[in-house]
């Protein structure tokens, strides 16, 4: 049994899968093709570090920083980071790895990669640097048993099959290794709960919305001296938007933890962070898996 540790149809966005695309609101809210998901995150990349850091008082940074923490790594070791986005928990990991390891953050959105990238090279030179490369996480492209530790942060609740999400970070693994999952999450206990439901599903998208009408009035995004595609603006108020939603349909602690042992995960445990709003689970590979 996985243990529980310390207290702690409105638009397409991106407008890319015409009729197949799925609502941002109603009952399949929260939940987007692959597709719609990769052109989310291509047209908010320029603005998702910023807005995270309103959005948590910048206490996300602790979060990956406890998350790297978990993936138990050495020096000399090899992490990945999957749906590394602009790769903040590979920039973490490669704190863990050095001297001598190795990290890998991948993602599917080219947009996302091109931040990591950009922060990647603000700090070549000092210490393990990440190498940030396209995968998809449903079909990660390394080999088995390749990586000391997978990690995931935020972006679980975005996979199109969360079990072959976590079945492809198990694969790469070697035995004795972790996988740990990084996850929003909804609190349960008032008067926190009263104040997240407030703040997720009023402030969030509120501060999506302002974002995006700032975005349109100071004309395209800018990134990296490319000009973003004219949809990117219209997709920052829809993300803010479905960010709620695909919390509220992402399982419970108790549940995803059952989900990490049905990938073949031992040893399971989590942690509650910030009253509740974070959840950090931790597995291990077994060490006779067949
Ligand atoms: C909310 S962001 C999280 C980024 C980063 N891990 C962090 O800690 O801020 C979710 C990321 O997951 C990526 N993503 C979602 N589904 C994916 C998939 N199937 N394969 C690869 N990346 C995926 C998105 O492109 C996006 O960059």
């Amino acid at each position: 049994m996985p243990a529980q540790q310390g207290a702690g149809a409105d638009t397409d966005p991106g407008g890319a899968n015409g009729a197949s695309a799925r609502p941002l609101a109603g009952p399949d809210a929260g939940r987007l093709e692959a597709t719609q998901v990769r052109a989310m995150f291509d047209g908010i990349a320029g603005v998702y570090d910023a807005l995270n850091t309103a959005m948590t008082a910048g206490l996300h940074h602790r979060w990956r920083a406890r998350a790297a923490e978990l993936a138990d790594l050495g020096p000399g070791d090899r992490a990945l980071d999957v749906a590394t986005g602009t790769g903040d928990l590979a920039l973490e990991l490669a704190t863990h790895v050095a001297p001598g390891g190795e990290v890998i953050g991948s993602d599917f959105a080219e947009r996302m990669l091109d931040r990591a990238r950009v922060k990647a090279a603000a700090r070549a030179g000092a210490g393990v640097c990440p190498r940030f490369e396209w995968g998809d996480a449903l079909a990660l492209p390394y080999a088995d048993r390749a990586f000391d530790a997978a990690t995931v942060g935020f972006g679980a609740r975005n996979f199109d099959d969360l079990g072959r999400g976590l079945a492809e970070m198990v694969r790469v693994v070697r035995p004795g290794g972790r996988v740990v999952v990084l996850e929003i999450t909804t609190p349960v206990r008032p008067p926190l709960s009263w104040f997240y439901e407030l703040w997720f599903d009023r402030l969030v998208p509120l501060l999506g919305r302002v974002t995006q009408g700032a975005s349109r009035a100071l004309g395209p995004l800018r990134r990296g001296g490319h000009a973003a595609p004219s949809s990117a603006a219209a997709t920052i108020g829809d993300a803010y938007t479905y960010l709620p939603n695909s919390v509220k349909r992402f399982p419970s602690p108790a549940t995803l933890a059952a989900e990490l042992e049905r990938a073949g995960l031992e040893q399971i445990r989590y942690l509650l962070l910030a009253g509740g709003i974070v959840a950090i689970h931790a597995g291990t590979v077994p060490r006779e898996r067949t």
